[in-house]
């Protein structure tokens, strides 16, 4: 028995990183998935090493209308939509007195209305299918500020809201609504930064499979009574720090 047994999932970004982990741990756990990416080469080969449970979709999160055909997949290939992960994002860098507006719209148009896209999209296929889920990937930058991170961790904030208030308008069709804060996950967009994680309690960065478990419990009706709420997996960074040398702890 599957945990998502009987569930069809529609995760964006899902070509790799984190989405990919999803796509694989759904269908471990008995869901149908349907991966939607602007990585097209990506996606494809994870649908088809995924097998028979999955399918590939282009999808531009800005773009209303690749999101009517991605759900539109889903229903067709698989007979409804009951799970939607609004995981795709970028991230760009800058000062805030020298970050350009191109940068800002570009950030806020992918990662916090492309979650209004999708959330839009998906509510009529997902409120035939309930109880339904919907996953909005926010960050750790969504509960607190970051140096050079004015665009990604204002759309992150945006998605964690976003998320209260769908949860509010969603319930009543059956549809619970959460979001998700990594902490540094070591995906291809973190590749080649470095991260301080000396002060981190668990002292490493995460790993995409361990943000998919979480997913997972979100989706599947064992969280039947969790909307609205959001949920941090980031090794204990926003809870506090630790010495970097365990020697130098206060109680030593
Ligand atoms: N890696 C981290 O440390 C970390 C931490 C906190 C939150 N997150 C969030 O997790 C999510 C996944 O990130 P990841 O680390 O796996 O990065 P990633 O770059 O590996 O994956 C992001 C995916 O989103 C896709 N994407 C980008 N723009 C898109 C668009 N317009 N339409 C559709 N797909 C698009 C990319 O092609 C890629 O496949 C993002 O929302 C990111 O902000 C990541």
């Amino acid at each position: 028995m599957g945990r998502l047994d009987g569930k069809v999932a529609l995760i964006s970004g899902g070509a790799r990183g984190i989405g990919g982990a999803m796509a694989t741990r759904m269908l471990q756990e008995g869901a149908k998935v349907v991966v939607g990416d602007v990585l097209d080469d990506d996606g494809a080969a994870l649908a088809a090493q995924l097998g028979d449970g999955a399918r590939y979709v282009h999808l531009d999160v800005t773009k209303p209308a690749d999101w009517e055909q991605a759900v539109g997949e889903a229903v067709d290939a698989f007979g409804g939509l009951s799970i939607l992960v609004n995981n795709a994002g970028i991230v760009n860098f800058g000062r805030i007195d020298d970050y350009p507006h191109e940068q800002w719209a570009r950030i806020i148009e992918v990662n916090l209305t492309g979650v209004f896209n999708g959330i839009k999209a998906a509510v009529p296929a997902l409120a035939r299918s309930s109880p339904a889920a919907i996953i909005n990937v926010s960050s750790i930058a969504g509960l607190r500020g970051y140096e050079q991170l004015a665009g990604y961790t204002a759309s992150k904030f945006g998605v964690r809201g976003l998320t209260k208030s769908a949860a509010l308008d969603l319930g009543g069709l059956g549809i619970r609504v959460n979001s998700v804060h990594p902490g540094v996950i070591q995906t291809p967009m973190t590749e080649g930064m470095t991260f301080d994680t000396g002060h981190v309690p668990l002292h490493r960065v995460g790993q995409p499979t361990e943000v998919a478990d979480l997913a997972v419990y979100l989706a599947a009706d064992e969280s039947s009574f969790v909307t609205g709420a959001e949920f941090v997996i980031d090794g204990g960074e926003t809870a506090g720090s630790v010495a970097a040398n365990p020697a130098d702890a206060p109680e030593n």
